[in-house]
C-alpha cells in the first residue's frame, strides 16, 4: 500500500500544509495510507481530529510520520536529513524554490529522493488543477490589496457625503499574471480606480474586462511579448526606457501601487526607480509581491515594510501563506490531483509512475540520485 506522509514544516512561520481533511479522504479513497504529523494542520485551522474522520493516521512526530514513507508532501523544501526513514527513492512534492540553495537541493538528490517542483507544472489545460502557482498567486493577488487599504490612512472608494466628497483612491497594478488579475478586481470591488500594465500584449484585454485602465507602450515588440508557454519575455534596454518613462509619469498620481512582475528563471524586473518612490505622495502604499525574487522597486526590502520618505513600502514574501486556511486547501487539491496521477489505475494503493508524462516530466526535479531538469542543469535555461 502507497504511504502518503505530511510531516509539520521545518519553518515555523509557514502556517500552510500540504494536506487537508479533503484531501486526505480522497487520497485514503484511492486506497492510500495517509500519514500526518499531530498539529500540522493547526496553523490552516485544521485539527487533528478532521484529519482521523477523513481516514488518516495521526503520528505523533515527523520520524513516525515519516518511517518508510512512499510519497512526502510539503509546502517548502525540506532538507535532505530531515527525511531520514522515508523509503528508498521516495517522491517529495513541494513547493521547492527550484532555483535557491543548490547545495541543499544536491543533498536531496544525493540521499535518494525523487523530488518534484509543483511550480515547474506545465501550463497547459490538463495541468490546470495542478498549478500552485496560480492557487496561491491569486490569494496573494487578493491579500495585496487587503494589506495596502490596511496600511493606507484613507478609504478606496469615492463617497459623497453631507460633509463632502471622499476622493476614490487610485490604484496601480503591474504586472497582470494571476495574482494581478486578482488584484484588479479585488481593488474595483473595493471602489477604487484602477490602472494596470504588463508586457503581455494578451493582458490588455483581460485589464479591459475587469473594466481597469490599460497603461502600456504598444509598438511592435510589445506585440510579440509572450512566449509559447505563456510568460513574459525579457524586454529590450529600448523598450524599457520607453515604458519606464510611461510608467514614471503615470506612478506619480498613484495612492497605491501592487507590483507582480516576474520572468521565469530571473530575478524580478526593477519597475519602479527610487526617484520613482519619491515622485509619490506621502502616505502612498506600494505592496511588492516580487519582494522574493528581489523586488519590482527599488527600495524593496524582502519580509519588511520600509518607510521611505513617506512612502511605506511592502516587501511581502508570502501573502498567500496569511490566509492559510484557504491557501491550504487549494495547494492540498494541486497536490492531490498530480498525486492522483502517479497511482495505479487498475490497483488500488500501487504506484505507476508513467516518467514520458508531460506533467511528471515537467516537474521532476531530481531522480536516481541525481539533478535531471535541464532548467537547473543548464540544459534549457532559455526556455
Ligand atoms: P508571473 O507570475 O510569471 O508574472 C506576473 C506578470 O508579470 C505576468 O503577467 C508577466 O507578463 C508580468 N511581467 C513580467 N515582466 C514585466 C514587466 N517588465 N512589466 C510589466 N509586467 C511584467 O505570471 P503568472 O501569474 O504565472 O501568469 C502567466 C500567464 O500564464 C498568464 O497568462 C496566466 O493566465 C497563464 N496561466 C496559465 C495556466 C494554465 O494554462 N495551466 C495556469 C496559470 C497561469
Amino acid at each position: 500500500m502507497v504511504t502518503i506522509a505530511v510531516p509539520a514544516e521545518a519553518d515555523k512561520s509557514e502556517h500552510r500544509i500540504a494536506l487537508s481533511p479533503e484531501t486526505a479522504k480522497k487520497f485514503v479513497g484511492l486506497g492510500c495510507d495517509v500519514r500526518v504529523q499531530a498539529g500540522a494542520g493547526a496553523g490552516s485551522q485544521f485539527s487533528d481530529a478532521e484529519f482521523k474522520e477523513a481516514g488518516a493516521t495521526v503520528s505523533k512526530n515527523a520520524a513516525a510520520t515519516l518511517k518508510g514513507a512512499d510519497i512526502i508532501l510539503t509546502v517548502r523544501r525540506p532538507t535532505a536529513a530531515s527525511l531520514k526513514g522515508a523509503a528508498k527513492g521516495a517522491i517529495l512534492a513541494c513547493i521547492l524554490d527550484p532555483f535557491s540553495d543548490k547545495a541543499g537541493l544536491e543533498a536531496l538528490a544525493k540521499a535518494g529522493v525523487t523530488v518534484f517542483s509543483m511550480e515547474f507544472m506545465p501550463r497547459i489545460t490538463r495541468a490546470q488543477s495542478m498549478d500552485v502557482l496560480s492557487s496561491q498567486a491569486n490569494l496573494a493577488g487578493y491579500k495585496s490589496v487587503i494589506d495596502a487599504a490596511a496600511e493606507f490612512g484613507r478609504a478606496l472608494p469615492m463617497m459623497m457625503t453631507a460633509a463632502g466628497t471622499v476622493p476614490a483612491t487610485r490604484i496601480f497594478i503591474m504586472g497582470v499574471g494571476v495574482a494581478g488579475l486578482q488584484a484588479i478586481a479585488t481593488a474595483k470591488r473595493l471602489g477604487a480606480v484602477v490602472t494596470a500594465t504588463d508586457v503581455r500584449p494578451s493582458t490588455k484585454e483581460q485589464v479591459e474586462s475587469l473594466a481597469a485602465k490599460f497603461i502600456a507602450v504598444e509598438d511592435d515588440e510589445f506585440k510579440e511579448a509572450e512566449t509559447a508557454a505563456g510568460y513574459a519575455k525579457e524586454m529590450s534596454a529600448e523598450y524599457k526606457k520607453k515604458q519606464a518613462e510611461l510608467i514614471s509619469e503615470h506612478v506619480k498620481g498613484q495612492d497605491i501601487i501592487i507590483t507582480t512582475a516576474l520572468i521565469p528563471g530571473r530575478p524580478a524586473p526593477e519597475l519602479i526607480s527610487k526617484t520613482m518612490v519619491e515622485s509619490m505622495k506621502p502616505g502612498s502604499v506600494i505592496v511588492d509581491l516580487a519582494a522574493e525574487r528581489g523586488g519590482n522597486c527599488a527600495v524593496t526590502k524582502a519580509d519588511t515594510t520600509v518607510d521611505h520618505k513617506g512612502v511605506r513600502v511592502i516587501g511581502a514574501t508570502n501573502l498567500a501563506g496569511e490566509l492559510a486556511g484557504n491557501a491550504s486547501s487549494l495547494y492540498a487539491r494541486n497536490l492531490h490531483a498530480f498525486i492522483a496521477l502517479m497511482l495505479d489505475k487498475e490497483k488500488e494503493g500501487a504506484l505507476a509512475v508513467d516518467w514520458d508524462d508531460d506533467v511528471i516530466k515537467g516537474t521532476l526535479v531530481a531522480k536516481d540520485g541525481k539533478i535531471v531538469h535541464d532548467m537547473l542543469t543548464g540544459q534549457g535555461g532559455k526556455k
